[in-house]
């Protein structure tokens, strides 16, 4: 007789007397599968972001939220309300202050704690979770000083645990389809980035009743590029960056600050005080960067100046140049000469990521900016089911969160250039590019 995989001889036996006493084979070779295991999850922080990542991550049959934090309790309870309709439990809460969110991480009933809260206190809450037993999955950036950066770093070589860096715009359509396109040689080797990070959001800064909100707190105190990971996630893959490449150098310069008060004024009055205090952060920062291999990257940073949103990816390369923002791209004997070519049209579905051809559907569906939340949320949860090493790592979250620190740096000595710390010691040179992998 055949033996069916993972069956004892005594299981097929039983199922087979079973079944000639009429009863139903498969219930009973069910009762000897294991039950799948759940994903369970922690949430630090439900404000937009962290409500966003938990309505998404409640979308996949196998996870459950035991516990979240956050210090306002009005958006606790509403997290606990929307788990509670999903799966019909309720989920603890730890509320009592800025320090409670110790408690969550400390639970031996997580495999992973999930982070969105204001940056300051990103890493420590990382690193306090490494160190007990779980997954970190990190909203971006990762941190704010490179003590942070280092911290992740040795955590999590010390620890054994991963931190995946929640940086969705990696996952955009086009973002994923310019990984094969460079992957598979078209645009040559890829020599110069021009990206950016323009939003206009001054409005994020103040409460309505004229209080600085924590973003605020932050453009009073810190001037640099606050905000890198969007544009410099996808650059970072499309230039393997700790994969082949890393970054050696950073050069960092700002703009006067000027719009935040003159918003201020036109928002409160020109006798507030938020009209007439000191910001820090210069309206526009650029920063460059070089890399080992002898590449470069200009990064624009901007949130507060009036324009529409502006996510700028520029890559030029030996053969060819993409400019995403005019959804064009060159490619050196194959567009007409000093034209450009419909990305959309001419190289989107030809150039399709294996993880957008398997997940188009669902993440459509599911997943919010067009898509990309769920399957980074769907990358995310698959590296914990295996605790495996995830796509976007701990090395990574240091590398394109240090731009922070070095460009504060950089900005305050009058855009001196500044070593960039190789986070990987020398793994970068060994470490292949990230696979074109499917679902
Ligand atoms: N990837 C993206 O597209 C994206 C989009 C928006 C925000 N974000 C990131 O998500 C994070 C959160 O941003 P947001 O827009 O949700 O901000 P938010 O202000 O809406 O939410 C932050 C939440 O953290 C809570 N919080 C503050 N201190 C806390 C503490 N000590 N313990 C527990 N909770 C605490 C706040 O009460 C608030 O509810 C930021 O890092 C931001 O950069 C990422």
């Amino acid at each position: 007789m055949l033996m069916s995989a993972g069956l004892t001889r005594r299981q097929v036996l039983a199922a087979a007397a079973a079944s000639s006493a009429g009863l139903v084979i498969g219930r009973d070779l069910r009762a000897a599968q294991p039950e799948p295991r759940r994903v369970r999850v922690g949430v630090v922080g439900t404000g937009a972001r962290g409500t966003f990542l938990l309505a998404t991550m409640l979308g996949f049959p196998d996870v459950e939220v035991p516990a979240v934090c956050d210090v306002d309790s009005a958006a606790a309870e509403r997290a606990r309300d929307i788990v509670e309709k999903h799966s019909g439990r309720r989920p603890d809460a730890y509320t009592a202050g800025e320090s409670d969110w110790e408690k969550l991480v400390a639970r031996d009933d997580l495999d992973a704690v999930v982070i969105a809260t204001p940056w300051d206190i990103h890493a420590r809450i990382a690193v306090a979770a490494m160190r007990a037993g779980k997954f970190v999955g990190l909203e971006v950036p990762a941190c704010l000083t490179m003590d942070e950066a280092w911290d992740l770093v040795h955590t999590s070589e010390d620890t054994g645990q991963h931190c995946m860096l929640l940086e969705n715009v990696n996952y955009f359509r086009n973002v994923l389809a310019m990984q094969r396109l460079i992957r598979e040689g078209v645009l040559g080797t890829v020599t110069h980035a021009l990206v950016g990070y323009l939003h206009s959001i001054p409005n994020l800064s103040f409460t309505d009743d004229g209080k600085l909100t924590w973003r605020g707190r932050m453009k009073a105190k810190l001037n640099g590029n606050l905000y890198p990971t969007h544009p410099i996630g996808p650059t970072a893959w499309w230039m393997n960056i700790n994969r082949g490449d890393r970054f050696v150098r950073l050069r960092s310069v700002s703009t006067k600050p000027r719009y935040m008060r003159e918003y201020a004024r036109r928002r409160f009055g020109a006798e507030h005080p938020l009209a007439r205090r000191q910001y820090a952060l210069g309206d526009t920062n650029t920063t460059i960067i070089e890399t080992a291999n002898g590449h470069t990257i200009t990064l624009y940073f901007d949130i507060c100046s009036p324009r529409p949103y502006d996510l700028i990816f520029r890559v030029q390369g030996t053969k060819g140049c993409y400019e995403g923002n005019r959804d064009s791209i060159y490619v050196e004997g194959s567009t007409p000469e000093g034209q450009w070519e419909v990305f959309s049209t001419a190289y989107q579905e030809k150039y399709e990521h294996p993880l957008w051809r398997d997940l188009a559907a669902e993440a459509k569906k599911n997943g919010g900016h067009g898509g990309c939340d769920y399957i980074t949320v769907h990358q995310f949860l698959k590296s914990v089911r295996g605790r495996t090493r995830p796509p976007i790592d701990v090395y990574d979250a240091a590398t394109w969160s240090a731009i922070v620190p070095l460009s504060i740096a950089s900005v305050a000595n009058k855009g001196e250039a500044l070593d960039y710390p190789d986070f990987t010691r020398g793994r970068w040179k060994k470490d292949s590019p990230i696979p074109l992998a499917g679902a």
